[in-house]
């Protein structure tokens, strides 16, 4: 697979995000619009490499469109504008130069719903893969499946399993194949919307297990309303209110000390 930059002509390409604080992503003065509606005010943020770093705010705040944004899914949305500069690795995403399959597969998307594809689990993880790669020998792709099924702590429970529909799964299970076919493709940056509010609280704690030994080796991005689970995972946290990041710092000081009346209001359960 290609590691080159996604501008096609290497880091900093565009001269643009020289990646202070060694952030994997940075996100500068961006505001969108769904048609006149505007949706995200003038955010910058820094994403950290291989941490984790939790979204936060009310229905409604902007964050899962903030998410899109750093894959370019909201792309797909005809009514929808972009103001501002996304930089990965110091290369803007939305360079006219820059390959959207690339920016995609560099940075994987997990849903707030488990959604596997209706074919065998085997597949679910190959899929990406052999998109990527249709000349890939059936020898590595076995090999991509098993490392990202292990990665994903879901090899044991499925490994007698390959053949079996993914969608026989339990959600939790089904969750994890997601990240496991997001992994299989060799992301750097994984975005999850909301991954555990389908499911019970054992399978949460899988999912939150599992993504604090992912950071070792990604960069993760959770957008969460359980305040409890952005407490025990995150890293950094933002919190969203009414398109505005209100509030950014490492998670720890944002919980006991925040900044902001609102942040305080939020965290205490005051709105929501
Ligand atoms: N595809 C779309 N087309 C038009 N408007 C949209 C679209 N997606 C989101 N919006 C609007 O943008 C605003 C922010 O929505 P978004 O989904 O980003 O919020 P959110 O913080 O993720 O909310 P929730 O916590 O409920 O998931 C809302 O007013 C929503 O109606
Ligand atoms: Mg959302």
């Amino acid at each position: 697979m290609q590691q080159t930059g996604i501008t096609g002509a290497g880091r900093n390409a565009t001269g643009i995000g020289n990646n202070p604080n060694n952030s994997k992503i940075m996100v500068q003065d961006i505001s969108s619009w769904y048609g006149a509606q505007p949706v995200l005010k003038e955010v910058s943020m820094p994403i950290h490499a291989k941490s984790i770093t939790g979204l936060i705010g009310p229905s409604g705040c902007g964050k899962s469109t903030f998410l899109r944004c750093l894959n370019r899914l909201n792309d797909l949305v005809r009514s929808f504008r972009l103001q501002g500069t996304i930089t990965l690795d110091g290369e803007d995403i939305y360079h006219p130069d820059a390959d959207v399959v690339l920016v995609r597969r560099k940075v994987g998307m997990v849903f707030q719903h488990p959604n596997p594809f209706p074919m065998s689990v085997f597949d679910n993880v190959a899929f990406g893969v052999r998109e990527h790669n249709r000349q890939i020998k059936k020898r590595e792709l076995e090999e991509i499946v098993v490392e990202s099924l292990q990665k994903a702590n879901l090899w044991e429970e499925v490994k007698d399993k390959l053949q079996a529909s993914g969608l026989s799964l339990s959600g939790g299970q089904q969750q994890r194949l997601c990240i496991a076919r997001v992994l299989a493709v060799m992301p750097e940056v994984i975005l999850l919307d909301e991954p555990c509010s389908s499911l019970d609280p054992v399978s949460t704690a899988k999912i939150e297990e599992l993504l604090l030994q992912l950071k070792n080796s990604y960069t993760v991005v959770v957008v969460t309303h359980n305040l409890g689970q952005a407490r025990r995972i995150s890293d950094y946290l933002g919190f969203f209110l009414d398109g505005r990041l209100v509030e950014y710092g490492a998670a720890a000081e944002v919980i006991t000390n925040p900044r902001e009346k609102a942040t305080e209001d939020y965290l205490a359960g005051n709105f929501g």
